[in-house]
């Protein structure tokens, strides 16, 4: 058996290394219709979706890019068709199972962020054993949002600071921007610079609400299943033209 040649993702010319973004966090939208258009059930949408995502992950990598964060499920998601969901954990484990080699051969370090206890235990048990495997892994930093939800984030730290104000271990006016952040499930991984939405949806669904407020925003009307190399490129390259002031005014 030949092996598969690894693709290797060269920079392209028009990009600047030094104004790359460090962090791309995704809304991976248009499984469903990408597969409908074909005529075929929902669940290959999000087969092929896997495709796509292992790709950018690498053409990340290979860019140099620090970190990538990608919305898998929402906590508006379990209120999809059953099967639906079942196929998407089951799908959700067994990539992990399938993939954990190569992230440790590629240096990924896998995180998981949302509300995991409510996820099946098998699926539980897999991202455990995976973001144990990959913690000391120093390449690209890649989570997945899992039965994410930005407002329950926001309220689960809202609950953890109230705890410790009320045991006397903090007080209201220790409460700063820097301690909320570290309330947060991504605690230690920067926010994303760059949002990238596919299939035109102009809205970010709950997604890291706290975490986005100076990101970039792009979306594409292509379906998360097309989305590759070329459209990146076309999204990285519409980051850098962007004047990125946070509020200020220009120097
Ligand atoms: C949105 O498309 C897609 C999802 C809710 C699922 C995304 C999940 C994957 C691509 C699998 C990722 C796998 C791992 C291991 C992280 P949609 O179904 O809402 O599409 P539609 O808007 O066209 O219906």
């Amino acid at each position: 058996m030949t092996a598969k040649p690894t693709v290797h993702y060269e920079l392209p010319a028009d990009l600047s290394r030094e104004r790359l973004p460090k962090h791309v966090a995704v809304i991976m939208d248009g499984n469903g219709r990408w597969a409908k258009r074909r005529g075929l059930p929902r669940i290959m949408g999000h087969r092929r979706g896997v495709d796509t995502l292992k790709k950018l992950l690498r053409c990340c990598r290979d860019w140099g890019i620090e970190a990538l964060t990608a919305y898998a499920f929402s906590t508006e998601n379990w209120g999809r068709p059953l099967e639906e969901v079942d196929f998407l954990m089951t799908l959700f484990e067994r990539v992990l199972r399938q993939e954990l080699a190569e992230m440790m051969t590629e240096d990924v370090r896998i995180r998981f962020v949302g509300n995991l206890t409510a996820l099946p235990e098998s699926l539980q048990a897999e991202i455990d054993y995976a973001v144990t495997q990959t913690k000391e892994n120093s390449g690209i930093s890649f989570t997945i949002a899992t039965n994410y939800g930005g407002r329950q984030e926001i309220v689960q730290a809202c609950r953890a600071i109230a705890t410790q104000i009320q045991q006397g271990h903090l007080a209201p006016e220790d409460i700063t921007e820097d301690l909320f952040s570290q309330h947060l499930y991504t605690a230690d991984i920067c926010d994303p610079d760059l949002l990238i939405r596919t299939s035109g949806e102009l809205r970010i669904s709950n997604f890291l609400l706290w975490q986005l407020a100076y990101a970039e925003i792009y979306v594409t009307e292509t379906l998360w299943p097309d989305f590759d190399a070329s459209e990146f490129h076309q999204a990285v390259y519409a980051y850098q033209q962007r004047d990125r002031r946070f509020g200020k005014v220009k120097s």
